[in-house]
Order: C-alpha cells, then sequence, then structure tokens
C-alpha cells in the first residue's frame, strides 16, 4: 500500500509529522501481526513542494520533529500564486505518475495543498484531505479559493471539528457515495499532546531572550511570564502598508506597558523593509521565526498570544492562553464562541481595547477542547479501511 504525502509550508510539516507518526505506529503494529495477510505495510512517499525554504521555516521542523527526509523536493521556492501552484503542479504530476500511490494525502490551504490535489484528482487517485471543511468565507484570502478547491476534489474529507462538517454539508458535499467525510479531531492537537513535555524541558527561547518563567510552585507548565507573544503573516495584513502599520503601532504601544515578542515570518519582514517602517520601542522584540517547540514554549507562557496565523489560534486555545486575532473573520469559529479569542482585526484602537479586555480578565482562560488527540490514529484506520479504486 502506497500513500504520498504533499507538504511545502511550515504548518503542513508540523501537521504531516503527526500523521507520519501514526502510520509508523501502525507498521510496527502490522509488523508484530504479519501472520494476518491483511495487515500490509503502509509506504508513505513524502513530496516536498519547496513552498518554504528557509532553515528557520523549513530544515528544523524536519530535524526537531524528526519528519522522514523527503523522497521528493520539487525546489518550487517562492513566485506569484499562478506561477507557483503551476510549478507545483507539474513537478507533482511527474512524481504522481511514476510513483502511481493509492492516495494522495494534502494539508490545510496553502498553494502546495491545492497543487497536490489537483495533479492527484487529474490522475484520478483518491484525494485525502486533512482539515477539510474550513471556511472564512472571505474569497480575498488565497487560503479560501485553496480550501474551497480541494475540498471539492477530494474523495476522504477529514473535518477537525462540527462546523466544518456542516460547512461542506451547505456546499453539497457530504458522507455517502463515493466520499468519506468525518470528524475526526485536529493533527495538531495530537502535535500538542506529543511535544508539550518536550517542549517544557528542551525549548531554550524563553532562557536565551532572558524571559525565564516565573516560579509559582506549579511546576514550568502552569507559569506566565510576563510578556505578549504575536505573530504576522497573512497577505491582508503584511501587503496593506495601512494594516501592517496600525498592528506594528498597536504592539509598539503594548510594549511601552509590557514586553512583546515577535518571531518574525519573513514575508512580513520583506514588507516592513519595503515599506520603510520602523519598529520604535526596545521592549517589542522581534526575531527570527523559532522551531516548533520553541513556539510551544513561547505560546505557553504568554500573558496572551496576537496572531493572525490558523494554527496559532488554536494552539492559545488548547493551551488556554488568551488570543486576540488579528483579523475580521476566522475559520475556527469554536474559539470564538467559546470566549478564547476576540477577532479585533488590524485598527490599533480595537487592538488595545482587545488587550484592555485580556487585562480586565473578560477572557475564559480554560482549555474547554473538545479534542481527543486520536485525530492522526482515525485518519489511518479510516484510510485502511477504504475499499480504494485505483484506477
Ligand atoms: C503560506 C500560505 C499560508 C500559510 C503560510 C504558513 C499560501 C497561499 N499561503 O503563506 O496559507 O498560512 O504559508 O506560514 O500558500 N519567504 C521566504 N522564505 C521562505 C518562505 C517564504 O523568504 O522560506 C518569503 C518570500 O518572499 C515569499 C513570501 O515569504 O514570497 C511568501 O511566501 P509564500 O509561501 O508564498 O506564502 P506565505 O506568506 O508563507
Ligand atoms: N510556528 C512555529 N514557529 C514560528 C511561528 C509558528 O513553529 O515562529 C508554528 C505554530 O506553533 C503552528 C504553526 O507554526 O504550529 C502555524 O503556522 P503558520 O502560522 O505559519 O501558518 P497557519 O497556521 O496560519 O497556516
Amino acid at each position: 500500500m502506497k500513500w504520498a504525502t504533499v507538504v511545502g509550508a511550515r504548518p503542513q510539516f508540523i501537521k504531516a509529522a503527526s500523521l507520519s507518526r501514526a502510520i509508523a505506529r501502525r507498521n510496527e503494529r502490522a509488523l508484530r501481526n504479519r501472520q494476518r495477510a491483511s495487515e500490509k505495510r503502509i509506504e508513505e512517499v513524502l513530496i516536498h513542494t519547496g513552498q518554504h525554504y528557509d532553515y528557520l521555516m523549513d530544515r528544523v521542523f524536519f530535524e526537531e520533529l524528526e519528519i522522514p527526509e523527503p523522497d521528493y523536493h520539487l525546489g518550487v521556492g517562492s513566485a506569484s500564486h499562478g506561477r507557483q501552484t503551476a510549478r507545483m503542479l507539474e513537478g507533482l504530476e511527474e512524481v504522481l505518475e511514476k510513483e502511481r500511490p493509492d492516495l494522495v494525502i494534502v494539508y490545510g490551504d496553502t498553494n502546495s495543498t491545492l497543487a497536490g490535489a489537483l495533479a492527484a484528482a487529474k490522475l484520478h487517485l483518491p484525494v485525502v484531505h486533512v482539515e477539510a471543511g474550513l471556511r472564512s468565507y472571505n474569497r480575498n484570502m488565497p487560503e479560501e479559493i485553496n480550501r474551497v478547491l480541494t475540498d471539492h476534489l477530494s474523495t476522504f474529507l477529514f473535518c477537525p471539528t462540527e462546523t466544518s462538517v456542516r460547512n461542506l454539508k451547505k456546499e453539497g458535499i457530504q458522507d455517502g457515495g463515493a466520499r468519506v467525510v468525518t470528524k475526526v479531531g485536529d493533527v495538531m492537537y495530537d502535535s500538542i499532546l506529543h511535544y508539550s513535555r518536550r517542549a517544557d524541558a528542551k525549548a531554550t527561547v524563553l532562557r536565551d531572550l532572558g524571559f525565564e518563567p516565573e516560579a509559582s510552585g506549579k511546576g514550568s507548565d502552569s507559569t506566565s511570564c510576563d510578556y505578549y507573544l504575536a505573530t504576522l503573516h497573512r497577505a491582508e495584513n503584511t501587503d496593506d502598508r495601512k494594516r501592517l502599520l496600525s498592528i506594528l503601532s498597536a504592539l509598539d504601544e503594548m510594549a511601552k506597558r509590557v514586553p512583546v515578542i515577535l518571531p518574525l515570518h519573513p514575508r512580513t519582514e520583506k514588507r516592513i523593509e519595503a515599506y520603510g517602517l520602523t519598529f520604535k520601542t526596545r521592549r517589542l522584540t522581534v526575531i527570527q521565526p523559532v522551531s516548533y517547540l520553541n513556539m510551544l514554549k513561547l505560546e505557553k507562557h504568554a500573558r496572551a498570544i496576537l496572531t493572525d496565523s490558523g494554527g496559532v489560534q488554536k494552539e492559545a486555545f488548547w493551551l488556554g492562553v488568551p488570543c486576540l486575532t488579528l483579523r475580521e473573520e476566522t475559520e475556527w469559529v469554536e474559539t470564538v464562541q467559546r470566549r478564547g479569542n476576540l477577532l479585533v482585526g488590524a485598527d490599533k484602537e480595537r487592538i488595545l481595547e482587545g488587550v484592555q479586555s485580556i487585562e480586565k480578565r473578560r477572557f475564559l482562560k480554560s482549555r474547554t477542547s473538545m479534542e481527543k488527540g486520536n485525530a492522526s490514529a482515525r485518519i489511518v484506520e479510516t484510510l485502511l479501511s477504504a475499499r480504494l479504486n485505483k484506477p
């Protein structure tokens, strides 16, 4: 049995790591039960499009999360949406034609996701979409186009939430017939569970930055250092000078009272340079992107998180850290409904009001997640039990 996995961007390395681990665990079990002929080994063929390529956006995750080396690296790199997706398609088609896998797994909503789904569907290979059904209902986001198209091309749609199952139903995509649509939970939660302790033990970022957790007597997991954590990379925020300036001014303002740590995505760094923007406050600690373990550590100990990242919103919620989302809408509506996340957009005053509401503790700070931490295992089992019609 051969399963191809397509990855290319930072969050996909983290998501794919969970599933690769579940595949490896299942293969070990199959080896122990090898007298049962039905328990065939799953061969995973990992294809890296090369969408992300800086060491801190790419290799560091393979090393730290022990992700198997990619079998193919397409080296596509950065380009406009059309050009980047087209280059991926060309490379992926060649690899998939050569490998003829039983199915092709794609994650999330990046250009690598869409290219993987389209290349596979055109070759009549079943597409498996992990994180299916998410919608912001904002077609100006490149990610929304990628999600919608990928879902419509997919045979297996693994949804993280009830809302995502409902979103698909509204578009006529539901379980039954040729399709499997099922809520399995979130593979990123599996990842937090797996790496949380390791982050506590190994991540050095707080020490390196001089923000050691204060001892609270309850163990390092429950301490809170005095800083805000921010991440910023959405095109709608970075590619609009006014919005970017407004967000950075808010962070600058906040940093006058409480330090702000900002691990900067290369896209944002380039835009800040191109627009000639500067940071005013020294207490705004702008750093390079960090590894996953360092990021978990930063998230766990933050007073609050400000972000436009999808993954970081969820992680804040699961870790019980209040989150302000620097967007007008979110796909992760449950985090807002359960009062762990507040949408504040890019307006400086609204962001600062949001910070105030955190300080006044109008926020729920509990882990009300319904996650079980077995999403990856459920995906593997569902795929194994499906009847695949190989063309
Ligand atoms: C992409 C995804 C986005 C996801 C994000 C995760 C799309 C359309 N967007 O956004 O959904 O949330 O990844 O981080 O697929 N760059 C570097 N080094 C790198 C990678 C990028 O310098 O290793 C710079 C380049 O100037 C590039 C820009 O960042 O043009 C944007 O990169 P790109 O992969 O196109 O989109 P992201 O903003 O990273
Ligand atoms: N992340 C990381 N280092 C960073 C910023 C983010 O390891 O400097 C992790 C974060 O913990 C989450 C994932 O990357 O697991 C989110 O990716 P990103 O914000 O790039 O993309 P999105 O989730 O918005 O698609």
